[in-house]
């Protein structure tokens, strides 16, 4: 019988008798009687020794065989060492080697690219389990808060005739002889669905063709969409704010694990909870030029504004109120400030950038209308969507959070594309 590396160090004991199944994770040969290996599986690392004298002449021709990322099987004997990761190493008595494999091309001190060019096996990295783990949990936690407040999950096309946020960015199909597009955002799709179940949300990949060479952009990003009937701006802004505090916070009450991993202080996320700040556009724009930076009304944020707006928090804030012309067609004009749209931005602290964007939907048929009319939209390839405006509209809010973004900042990773495991990028489709 086998059991797992966290399960050992649960219950050990000097003494006791231990089986493991794992991968070589480091190797050191010690004179000419002595092997270190160091054995990793799906919940850590253990210490193990292998000496001549205590195993048959074919265990230790097989131990001295072995190469990095060779998987085996185990057995031995627990012994209480200070030195060991844990306090206990396992004096090997028997080794089934499963498969010996070829040297691993993995070595020290190896280019990012390269690093990316063999990202199949870098997956087994410590680093790369921690950020796959913590985006698992991530997620387990914004779709538990989502569930747990009245929103179903559903899923939408991702082949699709028509852009949601303005159609330049799209990847284009031959879709039997029609042309087609990959799915930018799943929004409008979302929008249809609520006059069934009122409150839902998608998560599901969104495609940019953006020839944004960042740290904080891929073509292929996974995103979370809720949408929901009789809904302001208002209540959206809280909605987000609640989900994204519920997450992170339970993240950093049950994963010490994980987060020590990846050298991240969870006392830097222990302030996350609502209210978040809130800045009109306007002042925001202010802001920004008196902190040093530069900036005219009506541009969007770049990498370095968002920089210095975002460097004196330690939460997100919102920016809301955006000029209309600087964003999408559907956003409803707030009344109360003509010419600014019923929006907002999440932007997370120290430069990790907008991770939500979200907004009031335009719900009433002749606004809808008038201002695809302004922007030169053709409602042909948007009937559907218009149509949601004749039966029975309601006022409703929404909106997007970019799952490797949200990633990114809470693990805070230098670049997304650690967020997630096969990165595609302008530069990038492979593996
Ligand atoms: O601000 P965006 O473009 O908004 C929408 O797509 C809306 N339709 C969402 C909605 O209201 N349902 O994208 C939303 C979020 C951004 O805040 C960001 O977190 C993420 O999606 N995102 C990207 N993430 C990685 N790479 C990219 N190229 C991204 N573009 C957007
Ligand atoms: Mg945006």
């Amino acid at each position: 019988m086998t059991v797992h590396v966290a399960d050992v160090f649960k219950n050990a004991k000097e003494g006791k008798s231990v089986g493991l199944r794992g991968w070589v994770y480091r190797y050191r040969k010690l004179g000419e009687d002595k092997i270190f290996i160091v054995l990793r599986d799906g919940t850590g690392i253990i210490q193990s020794v292998v000496k001549k004298d205590s195993v048959t002449e074919k265990v230790w021709k097989d131990a001295e065989n072995l190469y990095i990322e060779s998987s085996l099987i185990i057995k031995g004997e627990l012994k209480k060492d200070e030195r060991a990761p844990g306090g206990f190493e396992i004096k090997i008595s028997d080794i089934e080697v499963i498969h010996q494999g070829l040297p691993f091309p993995i070595q020290k001190d190896l280019s990012e690219e390269f690093l990316l060019d063999v990202r199949h096996l870098w997956l087994r990295s410590r680093k790369m389990t921690a950020i796959m783990k913590g985006r698992h949990f991530l997620i387990e936690y914004l779709r538990e808060w989502l569930n747990n407040n009245g929103f179903y999950e559903v899923v939408p096309p991702i082949i699709t005739k028509s852009g949601a946020e303005g159609g330049a960015d799209m990847f284009e199909l031959n879709y039997f002889g029609t042309k087609a597009y990959m799915t930018q955002s799943s929004q409008l799709y979302a929008e249809a669905m609520i006059f069934g179940l009122e409150r839902v949300y998608v998560l599901a990949p969104s495609f940019r063709a953006e020839k944004s060479r960042t740290r904080k952009h891929l073509t292929e990003f996974w995103h979370l969409e809720p949408e929901m009937a009789w809904v302001g701006q208002k209540e959206n802004m809280e909605v987000q704010e609640e989900l994204v505090s519920f997450a992170v916070q339970k993240f950093i009450k049950e994963n010490e694990d994980i987060l020590r991993v990846l050298n991240r202080d969870p006392e830097e996320l222990k302030n996350v909870k609502p209210p978040f700040p809130r800045l009109d556009y306007e002042k925001a724009v202010e802001r920004v030029n008196e902190l040093g930076g530069r900036m005219e009304y009506g541009e969007d944020f770049g990498a370095d504004e968002e920089e210095i707006l975002t460097k004196e928090y330690d939460v997100p804030i919102f920016v809301h109120n955006f000029p209309k012309e600087s964003k999408a067609f559907y956003m409803r004009e707030d009344p109360k400030k003509p010419g600014t749209v019923l929006a907002d931005d999440m932007l997370a602290p120290k430069g990790h950038g907008e991770i939500i964007g979200g907004s009031e939907r335009i719900w009433k048929l002749e606004e809808l209308e008038a201002r695809m009319n302004e922007v030169k939209l053709d409602p042909k390839d948007y009937e559907w969507y218009v149509d949601l405006r004749r039966y029975g509209s309601v006022p409703h809010s929404g909106f997007g959070l970019g799952i490797e973004r949200f990633v990114k900042w809470v693990l805070n990773l230098e670049n997304i594309r650690d967020a997630i495991p096969f990165p595609r990028t302008i530069t990038r489709v492979y593996p």
